[in-house]
């Protein structure tokens, strides 16, 4: 087996990375997206992940992503996996092993400490991930609204809008200044909404709402929508009122369907979201794991590195690779 760099793929391999990453997780990566992604963005390692070859087939592949991160004790960049993947006629064969084995070889080689993913908790995955010294450190609570549905004549609030390209660069402006202070995922005004548009992975006016008051951004939601069902797990607001309003917003969208929330804006004001108006859980079957690439610890070790037991912990739908 030969481990190769996302460069080192020749043209005749695209169809095996496709199928891998078709046959794990139903969708594929195109070169495209993934050349827009290193131009416009430092979320990718210089190799973007490694792949296992045997002959000129893949058979297996991860990406591996670098981000910041804000501990207790300042921000640092640390890595991420993504879309592991072995061949379903290769499994049990070590293969997964081996290359997330070299890409914890390559980021310590690189300087990084720490290094995350994440996975559903009831997958085969998971045991792989924890016998390479991953441990479970955050689960996303979620919130599904179970009162009568906002009435269909109902209107969209003054100053609510849907989002267009323009707003997106006031949009990670105010990301970012509402997570200053906050640990966790914190992502950097570097462009990364325009950099997903452009990569055809966001659709701002369909998946944004902007909240403004005389003309300044004050809050958005992002919205997640099919026929049957709506999620939104990311809502920035700098008060309250405008809270309340992006959620009413996005029980509008759902237009009687099922409706939820996720990640930290359950957490961050646990009083909006009460039973009976919503059916809660604390955690997801989905959940974040980290790892220390120096040795060995323990889940309570790696809960208080990471910090996701502070209120001060913030995690949207957008910090999830
Ligand atoms: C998860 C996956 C990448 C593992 O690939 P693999 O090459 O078979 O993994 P390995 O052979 O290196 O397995 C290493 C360990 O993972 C665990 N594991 C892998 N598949 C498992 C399964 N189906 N059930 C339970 N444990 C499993 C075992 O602990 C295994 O060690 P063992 O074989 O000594 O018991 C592969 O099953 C896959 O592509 N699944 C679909 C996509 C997916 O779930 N990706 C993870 C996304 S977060």
């Amino acid at each position: 087996m030969r481990v190769l760099t996302f460069d080192e793929l020749s043209p005749s391999m695209e169809a095996d990375r496709a199928l891998l990453q078709v046959a794990a997780f139903g969708g594929v990566f195109p070169r495209r997206s993934i050349e827009i992604w290193r131009s416009g963005s430092t979320v990718f390692t210089d190799y973007v992940g490694l792949f296992a070859a045997e002959g000129d087939r893949l058979v297996a592949q991860v990406y591996v992503l670098r981000m910041p991160y804000t501990f207790r004790d300042g921000t640092e960049i640390i890595s991420g996996l993504a879309g592991v993947a072995t061949r379903p006629d290769r499994g049990r064969g070590g293969i997964a092993r081996a290359i997330l084995t070299e890409a914890h070889r390559r980021e310590r080689a690189a300087g990084v400490r720490f290094i995350s993913l994440w996975t559903n908790r009831s997958w085969g995955a998971h045991r792989l991930y924890e016998t390479l010294g991953y441990r479970d450190i955050y689960s996303s609570p979620w919130a599904i609204h179970q009162g009568p549905p906002a009435p269909a004549s109902s209107r969209r609030r003054p100053g609510l809008a849907s989002a267009r390209v323009s707003d997106l660069r006031e949009i990670e402006r105010l990301h970012c200044r509402e997570a200053g202070g906050q640990l966790g995922f914190c992502r950097e005004p570097n462009g990364y909404l325009r950099t997903a548009r452009r990569a055809g992975e966001l659709h701002p006016e369909k998946a944004l709402v902007v909240a403004r008051e005389r003309g300044a951004l004050v809050g958005y939601a992002h919205i997640d929508r099919t026929p049957y069902r709506t999620i939104c797990g990311e809502m920035v607001a700098t008060s309250l009122r405008t809270r309340r309003a992006l959620i009413a917003e996005v029980g509008r969208l759902a237009r009687g369907a099922v409706y939820g929330f996720q990640h930290t804006p359950v957490s961050d004001v646990p009083r909006l979201f009460r039973p009976p108006a919503y059916a809660l859980s604390p955690r997801a079957w989905w959940g974040y794991m980290g790892a220390s690439l120096s040795g060995e610890w323990s889940r309570r070790e790696a809960v208080r590195r990471f910090a996701t037991d502070d209120p001060r912990f913030l995690c949207l739908a957008g910090d999830r690779f």
